[in-house]
């Protein structure tokens, strides 16, 4: 395992992630745990890109429940269908929004997000097990790249599940 992250901040977004990526797959190499490897992950985006809040949360019953996270304190309970988060469990998509102010069902949790990206991790069976859930203090932070590369990290996660 690398001991630390290299990434340039001078970097563009996508070669940010073509940057973060390899090292991220390198971290949790050799490594099964969900919880290890979900808390390594989230520390790396947090660190690679310096958005407000990286975390999870997961599935439990009727509800999505707080999981590793970096950024301002969260809060533990979502029903499913409530906020992005919520409603990207029960959609099964990835949800981009660029002004949380103009997303009705939107929770803030912190005052400072902005903007934010919401993508659903799928158990072997189909089901959304977690989501990935990220937070931006700038409005219009996230788009197809993020999408896109956000979504091979998802697999990711998905194969230690
Ligand atoms: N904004 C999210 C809630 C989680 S916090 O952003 C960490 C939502 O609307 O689902």
């Amino acid at each position: 395992m690398a001991e630390e992250l290299i990434i340039s901040q001078h970097l563009s977004k996508e070669e940010k992630y073509k940057a973060l990526i390899p090292q991220i797959n390198a971290l949790v190499m050799g490594e099964t745990d969900l919880i290890a490897n979900l808390s390594n992950i989230i520390a790396a985006l947090k660190f690679g890109f310096n958005w407000l809040w990286v975390g999870v949360y997961f599935v439990k019953n009727d509800e999505l429940v707080l999981g590793p996270f970096q950024g301002p304190i969260a809060c533990t309970r979502i029903k499913k269908g409530k906020g992005v988060c919520g409603t990207s469990w029960l959609t099964k998509k990835t949800i981009i929004v660029k002004d949380v102010a103009q997303f009705p069902d939107h929770i803030a949790c912190s005052s400072l997000s902005k903007s934010e990206i919401v993508i659903p991790v799928f158990n072997k069976k189909g089901e959304v097990a977690l989501v990935l859930d990220i937070d931006s203090e700038k409005l219009n932070s996230f788009d197809e790249i993020d999408a896109n590369h956000l979504s091979e990290i998802t697999k990711l996660i998905a194969t230690f599940l």
